[in-house]
């Protein structure tokens, strides 16, 4: 346990940057999970659920352990991803994200956490760079492909970084009909700086945004050099329901 913080002083941090979209257990039986400040049900179970239902898989394709590897965790947001990274036994996370805001949330936990082997820096997926930050056996790519502008661009960069696994959750453009890959643009709404409802706080002007089917993340994957790609099936129950009703896929991809 970290003994820099007192429980005084972790309660305070919580309060100051609460809600946080992950919810992680914290030393003194503390949570970032405040239903006072909650504003989304997914806060309370968005780490847990996904890593039930993500994580057994990842950790079959790795030999039962990610003791050794070197993750990249994109769009960390709170970080409570390279948390679990972490306590699988990886060797040295880094987690990025261009939100403030986000990275003092992962920052804290970090601290408070005592986790050495985290890394948190404030970077855009386009300036993923091997000679900035060197290469990863895994990279996590959570809830952030269908924000992108530059979808393809972007994930080339997080390729030529990834040497093994990537590990893709994404929503999902459900085209009727179609059995071609295809891409939905829209553009979103404009983010309001203090509006603590979202995790889009860097859409602060107007973008556009592309979801891709499930066939055409299959054939990007393929052309970043990822071809082997399992769609993990929704099993586990308590899942948000888009996983279940094929809204929201989870890729497990390899070279
Ligand atoms: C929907 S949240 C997903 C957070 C987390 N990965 C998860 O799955 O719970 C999207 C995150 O992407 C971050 N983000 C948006 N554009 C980004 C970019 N170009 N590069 C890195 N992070 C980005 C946002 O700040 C936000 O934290």
């Amino acid at each position: 346990m970290n003994t820099e913080m007192s429980k005084q002083e972790m309660e305070g941090e919580i309060q100051r940057l609460a809600p946080f979209h992950h919810k992680v257990d914290l030393p003194y039986g503390l949570k970032t999970y405040d239903p006072g400040s909650s504003q989304r049900h997914r806060e309370q179970t968005r780490l847990d659920s996904l890593t039930r239902h993500a994580f057994p898989k990842l950790l079959e394709a790795c030999g039962g352990t990610l003791e050794g590897k070197r993750v990249i965790d994109v769009a960390c947001n709170a970080g409570g991803f390279s948390v679990e990274a972490a306590r699988l036994g990886a060797e040295y996370v880094l987690g990025f994200d261009v939100a403030d805001r986000y990275l003092d949330q992962a920052n804290f936990i970090k601290r408070a956490l005592d986790l050495e082997q985290v890394e948190y820096r404030k970077m855009a997926l386009a300036d993923c760079d091997e000679a900035k930050i060197g290469m990863f056996d895994i990279a996590f790519c959570f809830g952030i492909l269908y924000h992108l502008e530059n979808p393809v661009y972007e994930m080339k960069k997080l390729a030529s970084v990834t040497r093994d696994i990537m590990l893709i959750d994404a929503n999902v453009y459900q085209a009727p009909f179609s059995r071609k890959s295809l891409w939905k643009m829209t553009v979103p709404r404009v983010i309001e700086s203090d509006d603590k409802t979202t995790t889009a706080l860097w859409r602060t002007e107007k973008r556009c945004q592309f979801k891709p089917n499930v066939r055409a993340v299959v054939e990007m994957l393929d052309v970043l050099g990822f071809p082997k790609v399992e769609i993990l099936k929704p099993r586990e129950r308590g899942l948000e329901f888009r996983y279940y009703r094929g809204k929201r896929v989870t890729f497990l991809a390899r070279r």
